[in-house]
């Protein structure tokens, strides 16, 4: 039923949809097809064809878990080389998904996350540290290149208590660049036809494997590290007995049989989900820690309010305690509206689980599946009013929020398979949010147009900010 679904116009025989799109910004120019087409429409490349869905009425229906569940294609699929069967990119059939998902489920609850909170407050202070030497000497700071120090310090210290010392380095850490390579050539994978890619992709290949191994290399090292400091009796890390569980997502997946079924993730999974959590823990955070600074730069209005709200709640305490960081609204409105414009990881698929119709009008047969595109799910102006393209936090205060149809607001996926690093993520994000404007002002440079580079993520590219430290900060 796929010619009822809108495409295109220009359509190319062999080629497909190719015609004024970019094989840099696949979604970016999905989003416009999107208004051009509406809430459902297909795309074809290379004999490729895609479903792209993003109305509220379709995106309730394929939410719906009775009938649809997560499918790994695309991007996803092509991430597999590198993460295998690792909680992201495992196929919903793979006993290991369950296996892992019930594994690490103590290592996102809030005991866990309370342990966690020191550890975060220590890496923020290292970013303040080298934002504070920036204001001294008057320069500008380099904002995805500091929010990605800080994110990925933050998941390496609490999951796995490893230092990549990436504030002592002036280059991206290379675990980072060869990560950077990955997600790159995984979209890049998309845009050629899969037979030709042996030699399109050649040298670009040549490199994935050199970056992948590297990924390997620096989880083995990590994994060997705990397994003989523990052999030694050692814990061989920072932070544990603050509070919490006092044990680490490593620990739990070295240490934790599964509660009812006795069973223990091989080695060989160990190191895909540390590769998964390394960088789905820190690439999506950076990206929105990123986009909401961009935006607290851009309304002075909205930062003053959501300073004002740090100074009363956390008053001086030079080091907020993990109660006080929920308790930030006016910040986690400034992270949910950023994300509602920029959702960082921007796409999800979802398939039938058996032959159904989607929204009473499209058949999908089992196993067939759409991409839920959500950025355009958080613009859709008959959710979001006349003026969705603009930043507004206020959309997320409690009324307004019950006002709206459900499923309409989708950055970290849904059902079963969304995110588990969503509150790690929320809170990570605050707690540096908060720290920052108490210390700050932020000044956009100069003539910065948003510009926004995708790898899978998206992440404002070149946004630099111009610092004053504030006078009333201690
Ligand atoms: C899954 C977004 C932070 C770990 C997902 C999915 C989305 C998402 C959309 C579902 C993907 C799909 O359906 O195919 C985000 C965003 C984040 C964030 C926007 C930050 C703002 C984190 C953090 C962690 C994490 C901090 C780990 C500490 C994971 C894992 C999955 C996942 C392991 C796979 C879950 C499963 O399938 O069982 N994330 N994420 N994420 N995320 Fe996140």
């Amino acid at each position: 039923e796929l010619h009822r679904i809108p495409h295109p116009p220009h359509r190319l025989p062999l080629l497909g949809d190719v015609l004024g799109a970019s094989r840099r910004t696949p979604l970016q120019d999905s989003v416009r097809y999107a208004r051009q087409l509406g809430p459902i429409f297909r795309r074809r490349a290379f004999g490729k064809e895609f479903v792209f869905v993003w109305g509220a009425e379709l995106g309730a229906d394929l939410a719906d878990e009775a009938r649809f569940a997560k499918h790994v294609g695309l991007g996803v699929a092509n991430l597999r080389p590198v993460a295998g069967d690792g909680l992201f990119t495992a196929y919903n059939h793979e006993p290991n998904w369950q296996l892992a998902h019930d594994v690490l489920a103590p290592g996102f609850s809030r005991d866990a996350m309370a342990g966690y909170h020191r550890m975060m407050l220590d890496v923020a202070d290292r970013l303040t540290a080298r934002w504070d030497r920036a204001v001294a000497s008057g320069s500008t700071v380099d904002v995805p290149g500091d929010m990605t120090r800080l994110t990925l310090e933050t998941i390496a210290r609490t999951g796995f208590g490893h230092d990549f010392g990436s504030f002592e380095r002036s280059r991206p850490h290379p675990f980072v660049t060869a990560m950077v390579g990955t997600l790159g050539y995984a979209q890049r994978l998309n845009t050629v036809p899969a037979p030709l890619a042996p030699w399109l992709l050649r040298r670009a290949g040549r490199r994935n494997t050199a970056d992948i191994a590297l990924i390997n290399r620096t989880v083995d090292d990590l994994v060997r590290a705990r397994r003989t400091g523990r052999d030694a009796g050692g814990r061989g890390r920072a932070g544990d007995g603050s509070s919490g569980t006092g044990r680490d997502l490593l620990d739990l997946m070295l240490e934790t049989a599964h509660p009812e079924t006795g069973e223990r993730l091989s080695p060989e999974n160990v190191r895909r989900q540390v590769v998964t959590f390394l960088v789905a823990g820190h690439e999506t955070t950076s990206g929105a820690l990123s986009f909401a600074l961009y935006y607290l730069a851009r309304h002075p209005d909205v930062a003053a309010r959501a300073r004002a709200e740090v100074d009363r709640v956390w008053g001086g305490t030079a080091a907020p305690g993990y109660e006080q960081v929920a308790k930030l609204r006016q910040i986690r409105r400034v992270l949910d509206e950023s994300l509602r414009l920029w959702p960082t990881a921007p796409a999800f698929a979802r398939e039938a689980r058996a032959d159904t119709v989607l929204g009473g009008a499209h058949p999908m047969r089992r196993g067939a599946w759409a991409l839920v595109l959500t950025p355009m799910l958080h613009r859709d102006p008959e959710v979001w009013g006349p003026d969705a393209e603009r930043f507004d936090p206020d959309r997320f205060e409690a009324g307004a929020v019950r006002s709206r149809p459900p499923h309409t607001f989708k950055p970290f996926g849904t059902g079963a398979r969304a995110c588990i690093g969503r509150q790690f993520a929320l809170h990570e994000a605050a707690l540096v949010l908060g720290l920052l404007l108490r210390r700050y002002e932020l000044r956009p440079e100069e003539g910065y147009r948003l510009r926004v580079t995708e790898r899978l993520t998206l992440m404002p590219e070149g946004l630099r900010l111009h610092l004053d430290r504030r006078r009333t900060a201690e």
